[in-house]
């Protein structure tokens, strides 16, 4: 399958990157397309809600930055992938823009199943992004393949390397 990984931290040797790498090579390992791309590195304003999309942009973004990079990926993606730590209760912003960014055409076009990791320093904080991600998954009509979160002292463990080798198998 063609699999799309957005990685929203911008700490390059964090757990969320690790997470989102060991997804890819396992995926990889397993015969997938991969693309992984570090969303945190590129320019992805928030949606403007200027509705040119919808009326005379036809299901154009007005806004011209690195979102036209991933609007195709998007468009060919069969499986996507979310990884992020948690900022302030809720996915960081870097993946936030870009999924809201999917405005323009509401739903990628062949996704048919998503999953999410997810990092943060302490426990129980993974009720909000959990619930944004399953209601996401509804509006798009795709299976939720689930989560896999890592605390501070399940950061790059092999119990969650397996989690996600788990996950990897579902796909
Ligand atoms: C702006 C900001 C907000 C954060 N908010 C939370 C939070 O609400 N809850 C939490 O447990 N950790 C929070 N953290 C900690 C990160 O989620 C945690 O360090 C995570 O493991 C970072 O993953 P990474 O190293 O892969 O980027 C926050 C960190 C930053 C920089």
């Amino acid at each position: 399958m063609k699999v799309l990984i957005l990685q929203g931290s911008p700490r390059a040797n964090g757990n969320t990157a690790w997470m989102a790498e060991e997804f890819k090579n396992a995926a990889e390992a397993a015969g997938h397309n991969v693309t992984l791309v570090n969303v945190s590195k590129k320019k992805i304003a928030g949606c403007l809600a200027c509705e040119f999309c919808h009326t005379k942009g036809n299901g154009a973004c007005i806004q011209k930055d690195d979102m036209q990079e991933l609007y195709p990926l998007m468009k060919e993606a069969e499986v996507l992938v979310l990884a992020a730590p948690i900022y302030y209760f809720t996915l960081c912003a870097q993946i936030q823009a870009p999924i809201q960014r999917m405005y323009c055409v509401n739903a990628p076009a062949k996704v048919k199943k998503m999953a999410l990791l997810m990092s943060s320093y302490s426990p129980n904080v993974y009720d909000g992004a959990t619930a944004e991600f399953r209601d996401i998954c509804n509006f798009w009509g795709v299976e939720n393949m689930g989560t896999v979160t890592a605390k501070i002292n399940e950061q790059k463990t092999e119990e969650t390397k397996q989690k996600v080798l788990e996950m990897v198998k579902r796909l």
